[in-house]
């Protein structure tokens, strides 16, 4: 079961999350991230990268695997999510660019980028600690509904739904790729911390089947409830549909000062 922390905004979860990644810096400063795009992650982002340069950190040793990356956009789109990890994530927290990995979309080696990208992370030792949004179709990375539970990074077809929800990005629906690579949840189990954040109304289906749902390929990101250490971190609009918060809020009022999230 993952530890559920229900916070008041996004920002109180921003802070806790860069607190655990700062933590896990002080222990290990080339440590391996798994980095999330999409909205969720950012505000987790911002506060590292001012907590980092507030504190003149040096962060040009971690090492960051993105989840996943759109097939078939070109070189440079802004949409990409090399892009969006370089402007997001690279940039401002000033990490060494040949580290920070993302799995190549690139059509003319796309059926060898799955095992290329399994292959550098476990070169780097695995991940540390992964942070993983979660699509309103129940997805982590781009492991969408149907998902093999024990899948590795490889292509899946985005389903409409995921198009849908990601157009706000693009131009258009039409605009938005039918295919991406992705981490697979096979992939996501074998980092050794998992940090999923999720915000808003939209999210509250998707969390309750995550937490409290059974496991099921139906609804990818109840995966975690395989995890010996998965942290969920909500917001009260995300956490509206789950049963046992009554639970949660006295677990987190009386988690012990010495075990961080
Ligand atoms: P979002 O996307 O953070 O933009 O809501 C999450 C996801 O689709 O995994």
């Amino acid at each position: 079961m993952p530890e559920v922390i229900i916070v008041p905004d996004q920002e109180t979860a921003g802070n806790l999350v860069a607190g655990a990644i700062l933590d896990l810096l002080g222990r290990k400063s080339d440590a391996v991230l798994g980095l999330a795009t999409g909205s969720t992650p950012l505000p987790a982002y911002r506060t590292l990268a001012s907590r980092a340069a507030a504190d003149g950190l040096d962060l040009s040793r971690v090492r960051g695997f993105a989840l996943d990356e759109y097939v078939g956009l070109p070189e440079g789109h802004p949409q990409s999510y090399k892009s969006v990890i370089r402007t997001e994530v690279t940039v401002p927290l000033n990490l060494t660019p040949s580290l920070v990995h993302v799995p190549s979309g690139d059509p003319e080696t796309i059926q060898t980028a799955g095992d290329d990208f399994e292959q550098a992370i476990t070169d780097a030792g695995g991940i540390d600690l992964q942070l993983l949004g979660i699509g309103t179709v129940g997805h982590i990375g781009f492991n969408e509904p149907g998902s093999s539970l024990s899948s590795l990074t490889r292509v899946k077809t985005l389903t409409m739904q995921t198009r849908r929800d990601n157009a706000r990005f693009f131009g258009s629906l039409d605009e938005v790729p039918t295919q991406a690579i992705t981490q697979g949840l096979g992939t996501i189990l074998r980092s050794r911390h998992l940090v999923l954040m999720a915000f808003g109304e939209g999210k509250a289906g998707a969390i309750a089947g995550a937490v409290e749902g059974p496991v099921s390929a139906a609804l990818p990101a109840s995966v975690i409830q395989l995890h010996q250490r998965a942290t969920v971190i909500v917001d009260e609009d995300a956490a509206s549909r789950l049963a046992h918060t009554e639970y949660y809020r006295y677990a987190w009022a009386n988690k012990p000062s010495w075990q961080s999230i």
